[in-house]
């Protein structure tokens, strides 16, 4: 089938949905939602057989879905309706949520469903369970349908999402329902309502006088104080009592458009300075088990500024003192990394210095566990992986990934940003030179199955948080023990021996550096302004050409 993926930005569940139809055999393209005008073009251009809204943020024009079916990825249960479903959801502790896949009518998500799917409600980020659970029912949705719409079915099986009226919508989600005041609220609200507004746009509170938007809330257990009083600082977090304990709050931005998000500490850097270190905000993590460590850095976004990398780097030695045999680097859930932090880049007084020390603290990390010599070394990618992030996980022996995860091997899209963090070593010694090009040209997500086509994952990790937890703990332990363990290691040294002789890490590091001091520092703006975009939301005016096919001379594969 033509598919069009129409998304107000291309983002992880668009990603997922772009990895799995064309791995199914389907021609896929994008469009970004920028006007009605743009949306009409597109489906004259690409004549598409379906439209899939993955993700919008405003209606359909009328004259696209009277000429060609289009589903709507609603973020809901049957009968839900309204932008704000998942905000909802969380607000209301439902037990159970779902995704409904909605054909486009005059009426907003009151359409006939073409399949929908259910999943009990984790305690998690809105985020989260939207790039996990939300992702996974979304895509068993548009496989049903397809699968229908291929075997001949005209219509959908079920005549209308909510019944006939269908029921009222529910309302956008306001500033009303996400406002906080910690010196009466209790703990279990402070969270509910963080986690129904994170990422994205954050719970309103006053903190230290300010009127921010906060997010990456956790429960702070032994802490008390005065309610709404800031009581300790831990790495990015500040730790606030509440009327019945405290909660850790990691990252803040100021109340307002186009305002930063920042690690709490750091937007608040003279009043946390003044705040006793206490432990207990989720952070780097090492534990050990017959033989293997496991080293966990779940970076909130997965961004590693240069102090989150020179911890990481620390805890990497540190782990490297112990007696073990396998050394497992897990990232976080969420996402495993997507390289260096472009929000704290974009905070400094100077982004480009800032830029520079970033990209020398990932590749100390890289080079460390690249030249890890006594022991095995395995990345876990439990969630998504970008850019730099994505290379980091390539810098251990082996690569183990979820079913779920999607993955963007390049930098590029950043403003042509050349990358570093030894890719140039990396990727080619994987996969050879030829796809090497490719993946850094097409720029397009990567799922596990062109992983394991690529070898670029030796295992891949079954479905759901504990039962990959189960598997990744049991193979590392088997890993550790294998009877071959010795001539594997060997091996490793032998390769990595022949590998410097050929041509020494340094120079692969010395050549990307001096690319991306280049971007960094030279006369081309572009990574900069790519950067301010992405990390201040600036809408994109067109769709880039590597996803809108259908306005590209160039065929990619
Ligand atoms: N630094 C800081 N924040 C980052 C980040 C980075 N490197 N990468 C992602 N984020 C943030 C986004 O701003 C977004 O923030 P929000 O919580 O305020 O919404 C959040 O992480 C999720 O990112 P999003 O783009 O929505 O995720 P996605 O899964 O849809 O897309 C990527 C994944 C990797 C394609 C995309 O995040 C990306 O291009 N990241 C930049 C990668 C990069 O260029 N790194 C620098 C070079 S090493």
């Amino acid at each position: 089938m033509r598919i069009l993926l129409l998304c107000h930005s291309f983002n992880s569940l668009t990603q997922r949905l772009h990895v799995e139809l064309r791995e199914r055999g389907h021609a896929v393209s994008v469009e970004l939602d920028i006007n009605d005008d743009v949306t009409r073009e597109a489906v004259e251009l690409f004549r598409p057989d379906l439209v899939i809204a993955s993700f919008l943020k405003r209606a359909i024009p009328g004259d696209v879905w009277q000429r060609v079916r289009c589903l709507i990825v609603h973020p809901g249960i049957r009968g839900d309706r309204g932008p704000s479903a998942l905000d909802w959801a969380i607000l209301d502790g439902m037990p159970r949520w779902g995704v409904t896949l909605i054909e486009a009518i005059e009426e907003m998500d009151a359409g006939p469903v073409w399949a929908f799917r259910e999943f009990p409600m984790r305690t998690a980020p809105k985020s989260s369970l939207y790039r996990n659970e939300v992702t996974a029912a979304a895509l068993e949705c548009v496989l049903e349908a397809i699968a229908a719409i291929e075997s001949g079915a005209t219509e959908a099986p079920v005549a209308s999402a909510g019944g006939v009226p269908p029921p009222p919508m529910r309302p956008l989600c306001g500033r009303a329902h996400r406002t906080l005041d910690l010196s009466r609220d209790p703990t279990e609200k402070v969270l509910r309502v963080v986690r129904s507004a994170d990422g994205d746009p954050g719970a309103v509170a006053t903190l230290f006088g300010r009127a921010v938007r906060v997010f990456d809330a956790h429960p702070a257990p032994g802490l008390a104080g005065e309610p709404g009083k800031a009581l300790a600082r831990c790495g990015p977090a500040i730790a606030f009592a509440t009327v019945d304990g405290a909660v850790w709050i990691g990252h803040a931005k100021e109340d307002g458009p186009r305002q930063l998000k920042l690690p709490a500490a750091t937007l608040f850097a003279a009043e946390s300075a003044a705040l006793p270190e206490r432990t207990g905000f989720p952070m780097i993590d090492y534990r050990e088990q017959d033989g293997a460590g496991f080293l966990a850095f779940p970076f909130y976004n997965g961004a590693m500024g240069t102090q989150a990398c020179r911890d990481l780097l620390a805890a990497y030695r540190n782990a490297l003192a112990r007696p073990t045999r396998v050394l497992v680097l897990t990232g976080g859930e969420d996402f495993w990394s997507n390289g260096m932090d472009l929000a704290l880049i974009e905070a400094a007084h100077s982004p480009a210095e800032e830029s520079w020390a970033n990209i020398n603290a990932i590749d100390d990390v890289v080079r460390a566990i690249i030249e890890t010599e006594d022991r095995l070394t395995v990345s876990v990618l439990r969630g998504n992986a970008g850019a730099g992030g994505f290379f980091l996980a390539l810098a251990a022996d082996e690569v183990w990934m979820g079913g779920h995860v999607v993955a963007n091997p390049h930098y590029k899209d950043m403003g042509n940003l050349y990358g570093s963090e030894y890719c140039t070593y990396l990727l080619p010694h994987r996969v050879g030179p030829t796809n090497a090009e490719r993946l850094t040209k097409v720029r397009w997500p990567m799922g596990i199955a062109e992983a394991e086509r690529l070898g670029l994952v030796q295992c891949r990790l079954p479905d759901g948080h504990e039962a990959i937890a189960a598997e990744i703990r049991q193979r590392a332990v088997a890993l550790a023990g294998a009877p071959d363990f010795a001539e594997r290691l060997a091996a490793k040294q032998a390769r990595r021996r022949a590998d410097e002789a050929a041509l020494p890490l340094s120079a692969y590091r010395d050549a990307e550096l001096t690319r991306m001091r280049r971007n960094f520092f030279g006369f081309d703006p572009s990574y900069h302004v790519a950067r301010y975009n992405f990390i201040r939301k600036i809408g994109k005016s067109h769709t880039p050409l590597t996803l809108a096919t259908h306005r590209s001379r160039r065929a990619y594969r």
